[in-house]
């Protein structure tokens, strides 16, 4: 267990004027704080001399109450070492929940008075979702990334830090990373947009969080891709929207059946450069006419563009944003695909007019995102290190992918059909004959292999039974024995007919 540091002093309140003496109040509060948890055995107890400072009361007290703790067994003092908590506490005292929280366990719903956040019971499980190991989405190779470089920038902003560095920084992000980051969208992504329009965010995840307080209300409908990003969605599930799943087929998302569906919806969320998790890139004649729909209708396109630094049999896809003439796109990304997921730091790019009410709304968010990673993030770009690591990686994954899409079809053979492995770091493969692919998942988990099973990234009736497998974290030499494991799994497993 983590042990509080010997400095931390518990909260206790002496009444001097009290009846009761000062040294019984120290004893009550102290066990009382062990009785309900608060202190757990083997956490450290201030010295007697520290304590009576920060109460104000003489040591003569502190000392007699110790050694009445000591003596029934709630403290131990060991020589030349702090006093603890004792470790031999039996269980009952120390794991005992007080009354009221063990009522509110019992019925927590009872307790939830936002209609909103009753809305959480929508969101389904996705235990697949946090392992690391073979198959991972989301994952980059964690063991390739340039750390040395890395720690030098990071000691170097850290020598350089200024009263203005511990200071709240600038509430749209950093405008040193801003700049760099408009000009590596307008190269490598045909972005249009200048720095005033970039807002640091803390990855996509609180980009959608923004954009969906900004642009919509409860009720309003929104396109989610059909099979699609779930965390995307569940932003606007938990923001009381209406859910449209609209079809994707292999030009991107079906815009006549999205008009079909809702016409008059709010807003897309779609993933333009690369489908996910089908991986297939929107035609321009379907982009063309998501553009159409959301100018006549006044709707939003919300493009998360999450990986398209890697494609490996094309050059990068231009942006949708790239394309639009009205404003009606908010552009997402993200370097949780090109650095790692933990550094949560992304990007939005907002249409000039709507800058301020973004502003506005994320102040009341999170006033502004921590300063230090970016300036960071905008060394590692600026001094070539993030194109550097984005060739090598590109072709680690190229590699990968190969040996994956090699060992599947050696495993599963004509089983299976393959999509979406010209670009990024996931492929999707589908299997002819339905399977139970949730239960496959939950069973590879225990086998430390993290595919996603890909009915779960359908809204409804799930079309293709399958796995989305992440191949930027798994070492090529451990792709082979992986898919075997994983033909192992999908042979134990009942198949099951799926409804369409
Ligand atoms: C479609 C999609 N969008 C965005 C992200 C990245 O999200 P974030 O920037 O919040 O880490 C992912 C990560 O797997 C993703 O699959």
């Amino acid at each position: 267990m983590k042990k509080v540091a010997s400095s931390v002093v518990p909260v206790i309140s002496i009444d001097r004027n009290g009846a009761k003496p000062v040294h019984r109040q120290i004893y009550d509060s102290y066990r009382e704080a062990i009785m309900q948890g608060n202190l757990r055995p083997g956490q450290k107890i201030p010295s007697t001399r520290l304590f009576a400072v920060e109460l104000g009361v003489s040591r003569y007290p502190v000392i007699e109450a110790y050694a009445q703790l000591v003596a029934e067994g709630y403290f131990e003092s060991r020589v030349g070492a702090a006093t603890i908590v004792s470790q031999n506490l039996p269980d009952r005292f120390t794991t005992a929940a007080p009354a009221h929280v063990k009522e509110s366990l019992n019925s927590p719903s009872s307790r939830i008075s936002a209609r909103r956040t009753a809305l959480v019971g929508q969101l389904r499980p996705s235990h697949w979702t946090r392992g690391l190991g073979a198959f991972g989405v989301g994952q980059v190779a964690y063991d390739q990334f340039p750390l040395q470089v890395w720690s030098r920038l990071v000691a170097r902003r850290t020598r350089k830090m200024t009263v203005r560095s511990f200071h709240y920084g600038e509430q749209m992000g950093s405008i040193m990373l801003r700049q760099t980051v408009a000009n590596y969208l307008r190269i490598a992504r045909s972005v249009h947009c200048e720095p005033e329009q970039i807002m640091i965010v803390s990855g996509s995840q609180q980009a959608i969080a923004i954009t969906a307080r900004v642009l919509l209300d409860p009720g309003s409908s929104i396109w989610i891709e059909e099979p699609g990003y779930r965390f995307g969605a569940d932003v606007f599930t938990l923001a009381g929207c209406n859910l449209v799943p609209v079809p994707v087929d292999k030009e991107g998302i079906s815009v006549s059946e999205g008009i079909r569906r809702d016409r008059m919806a709010r807003a897309a969320l779609v993933t333009p450069s690369h489908q996910f998790p089908l991986g297939f890139t929107m035609s321009a004649a379907r982009r063309l006419q998501l553009l159409t729909w959301a100018q006549d209708h006044g709707a939003w396109i919300l493009e998360d563009d999450y990986d398209s630094e890697y494609r490996y049999e094309s050059l990068p896809i231009p942006s949708l944003q790239g394309m639009d003439a009205h404003g009606r796109v908010i552009y997402i990304g993200t370097f949780s695909k090109v650095l790692f997921p933990s550094l949560r730091l992304g990007y939005l790019v907002i249409p000039k007019d709507l800058i301020e009410f973004f502003l506005k709304t994320r102040h009341a968010m999170d006033l502004a995102p921590p300063t230090f990673y970016q300036d960071v993030v905008a060394d590692f770009i600026d001094e070539g290190h993030f194109e550097r690591h984005i060739r090598r990686m590109r072709l680690l994954y190229r590699e990968r992918r190969s040996l994956l899409v090699d060992s599947i079809s050696e495993e599963f053979g004509e089983a299976v059909e393959i999509d979406g492995s010209e670009a990024g770091m996931h492929l999707v493969v589908s299997f002819k004959t339905s399977i139970d692919d949730r239960s496959v998942a939950e069973r590879a988990g225990q086998q430390n292999l993290w595919v996603w099973p890909l009915t779960a990234s359908y809204l409804k009736t799930p079309e293709k039974t399958g796995f989305i497998l992440g191949f930027g974290s798994t070492a090529s030499s451990d792709i082979p024995v992986a898919v075997r494991t994983l033909r192992k799994l999908v042979k134990e497993a009942p198949s099951r007919p799926i409804a369409i």
